[in-house]
């Protein structure tokens, strides 16, 4: 498709094992092509949607994420008990998440909505959309109740894989058409860019490794977390948006 706009350069790391090159190819980018081809980033790279809808599409996901530290800890705690890399590797991601919700706070402050009240709660006085209460559970189904290498597939590649992908011409649109400064968009720089880019790589490294490929059922299950995780992303969060746009 001939545009104008700059494009993302391809970050996603290319696995070896056939199993795990068929997730990249069939599911992960599959859903990465839907939501670029999605009106709703349409709208908002030719700056046509509401600061309004905006702050809601990212005050939902703050209330999904606020707790992604301690999602991202608990996959720690339930690693398998000698991989001593591996467990070092998710502690790190973890305390690197530490600091998201408050650079997505600032983000919705800054498009005129309030990141604080969701950043503080304790009295569960937000009312999320439908879409959100969705995302949250499933992403806690992923974090303390699927196994865990099951789980991780559903977090550390369905949504960490893809997230540079969506909010990459999100962050352009935000700095160009509604003049957000770079001290705000550091959220969208850490999602869009290396940091998360690396944490979806991690995640592929980590199915190569910890997947018998002639496990069908762990293979099938990985790739229907990864493929659930995608489509709440790529499909239902654009889609309910876009419905509910002005
Ligand atoms: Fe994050
Ligand atoms: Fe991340």
């Amino acid at each position: 498709m001939a545009t104008t706009h700059p494009q993302q350069v391809e970050y996603l790391y290319q696995p070896k094992v056939p199993w795990c090159q068929a997730l990249v190819e069939e599911v992960v980018n599959h859903w990465r092509q839907r939501a670029l081809a999605h009106p709703l980033l349409a709208a908002i790279s030719a700056g046509d949607l509401s600061r309004r809808t905006l702050a809601a599409m990212h005050a939902d996901v703050l209330w999904v994420v606020t707790a992604f530290p301690e999602y991202i800890a608990a996959f720690a705690s339930r690693c398998p008990k000698h991989d001593h890399a591996m467990k070092a590797k998710l502690l790190e991601n973890a305390f690197e998440e530490r600091t998201h919700p408050r650079y997505l706070a600032d983000v919705i402050n800054a498009l005129g909505g309030d990141g604080d009240a969701i950043l503080n709660d304790s009295e569960w006085t937000y009312e999320p959309g439908d879409w959100a209460w969705h995302a949250r559970n499933w992403v806690e189904t992923c974090a303390y109740h699927l196994p865990w290498i099951e789980g991780l597939a559903g977090t550390a590649v369905g949504i960490e894989a893809i997230v540079p992908t969506i909010f990459w011409p999100i962050t352009q649109a935000l700095r160009t058409r509604y003049g957000l400064t770079e001290k705000e968009l550091t959220w969208h720089e850490i999602h869009s860019g290396e940091v998360e880019q690396r944490h979806g790589n991690e995640g592929l490294k980590l199915l190569e490794k910890y997947v018998d490929p002639a496990d069908s059922a762990t293979v099938n299950r990985c790739r229907r977390a990864v493929d659930r995780t995608c489509k709440m992303q790529a499909q239902e969060y654009l889609d309910y948006f876009w419905e509910r746009r002005s």
